[in-house]
């Protein structure tokens, strides 16, 4: 057994990346500045997105979005159970409703029948909300047909899903051929495949950016840094109440070369989804996580089901068993009908969403890391093959 704890996620940060801080440290400019515009312009061609604005964290790229829609009082957006609750938060700051649909049974991402009904039921949706879970992209064919027809935006939770294709597009590119506003928010929160310990990305048109870009700094009509610069001037107007989520220069010096480093990280990534697939899949107590041949998954999360009926112990003390091995697991997401505040705001339960709430009860989410070694990988498989051998039913 292992002597010391596993942590389920942590990054992967090199040299580049602390001396690139060092220097922007160093260099007399530390907030919002060149170092975030060409993060900007660097994960804008990396994803072929149009355009891309640096913020502080995917849920402020969430909430620009919905600011820079307009979406607001009396308006209502559809979105999943099964996410984390900054997803539907943001729908709740800008006081519009949120309409939580079940999810799909392979891949935990939202059903997309279920979004069409609840479009055709419920007055006043704008917006379609789907979270890419784990880094597997939601079904974004059916998801787009569905706004086209009933004139919807779509704003999509990338927190999971940097880098992932949905039919050989990358998440964070415009949908082919399909005229809706789409918005796409990814996260660089200390645990995802790239992260600036904190921090966000929102992609889209121009256009919108540009109208969520004032959202995204107190709602000034330009840049503050530019105030400071032989370019700019003192004089600044306002001209909506924005919010202070900008993304400082000293976070972007990190970005900047985790992106560089992403897709030697993401190889290390699938290699270990690769062994745990290999030796997990062959425990018969246990199922391994999809994916859907249209999608190359950014396989944030390796998400693992237990077989109810061959085991002894539920998740909650397989959970515990590993951490006993020193193993850190953990579990991606309590649904939000769960949570008191939404069960008592929207009168949710759980009979409306029984996948959710029946995969809930049998899912945890392994370790994964570029940062863990060989070594780590074949701990967490021992681990997970002693867990199952000791409570067999
Ligand atoms: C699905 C999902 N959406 C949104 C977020 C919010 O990301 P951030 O912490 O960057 O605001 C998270 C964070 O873990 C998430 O898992």
């Amino acid at each position: 057994m292992r002597s010391e704890f596993l942590h389920f996620s942590p990054p992967l940060i090199g040299d580049e990346e602390v001396e690139e801080v060092v220097q922007t440290l160093r260099g007399g400019w530390i907030t919002t500045g060149e170092r975030a515009q060409r993060f900007e312009n660097d994960f804008r061609a990396y994803v072929g997105a149009p355009a891309a604005l640096a913020v502080n964290s995917a849920t402020s790229a969430l909430h620009i979005a919905l600011a820079a829609l307009g979406i607001g009082e009396g308006d209502a957006v559809v979105s999943t159970d099964m996410t984390f609750v900054s997803s539907i938060h943001v729908i709740e700051h800008q006081r519009a409703r949120p309409v939580l649909v079940d999810v799909e049974p392979d891949t935990l991402n939202i059903d997309p029948d279920q979004v069409e009904a609840a479009v055709k039921r419920i007055k006043g949706v704008k917006a379609i909300l789907p979270v890419h879970l784990y880094g597997h992209p939601a079904e974004m064919g059916r998801i787009y047909d569905i706004a086209r027809r009933h004139g919807l935006a779509v704003v999509e939770d990338a927190a999971h899903s940097l880098p992932a294709r949905y039919r050989g597009r990358m998440i964070g590119a415009p949908a082919d051929g399909m005229d809706v506003p789409n918005l796409v928010a990814f996260s660089f929160y200390a645990t995802k495949n790239l992260t600036t310990g904190e921090g966000g990305m929102l992609t889209g048109p121009p256009e919108l950016l540009d109208e969520a870009r004032v959202w995204s700094l107190h709602g000034m009509s330009r840049d503050a840094f530019k105030r400071y610069t032989s370019e700019g001037s003192w004089r600044y107007d306002v001209v909506l109440p924005g919010f202070k989520y900008n993304m400082p220069d000293v976070q972007a010096a990190i970005g900047i070369h985790q992106l560089e480093h992403l897709d030697e990280m993401q190889k290390r990534r699938r290699a270990i989804v690769a062994q745990y697939d290999e030796a997990i899949g062959q425990l018969e107590e246990l199922e391994t996580p999809v994916a859907r041949p249209e999608v190359e998954s950014a396989w944030h999360i390796y998400l693992l089901r237990l077989r109810p009926e061959r085991l002894r112990i539920g998740r909650d003390q397989f959970i515990e068993e590993l951490r006993r091995r020193n193993i850190g697991a953990s579990v991606h997401f309590i649904p939000i009908h769960q949570h008191t505040y939404y069960r008592e705001h929207h009168q949710l339960r759980p009979e409306q969403f029984p996948v959710a709430q029946r995969e809930f009860e049998r899912m945890l989410s392994l370790p994964l890391s570029p940062a863990h070694s060989d070594q780590d990988v074949a701990d967490v498989i021992e681990a997970v093959t002693d867990v199952v051998e000791k409570n067999r039913s």
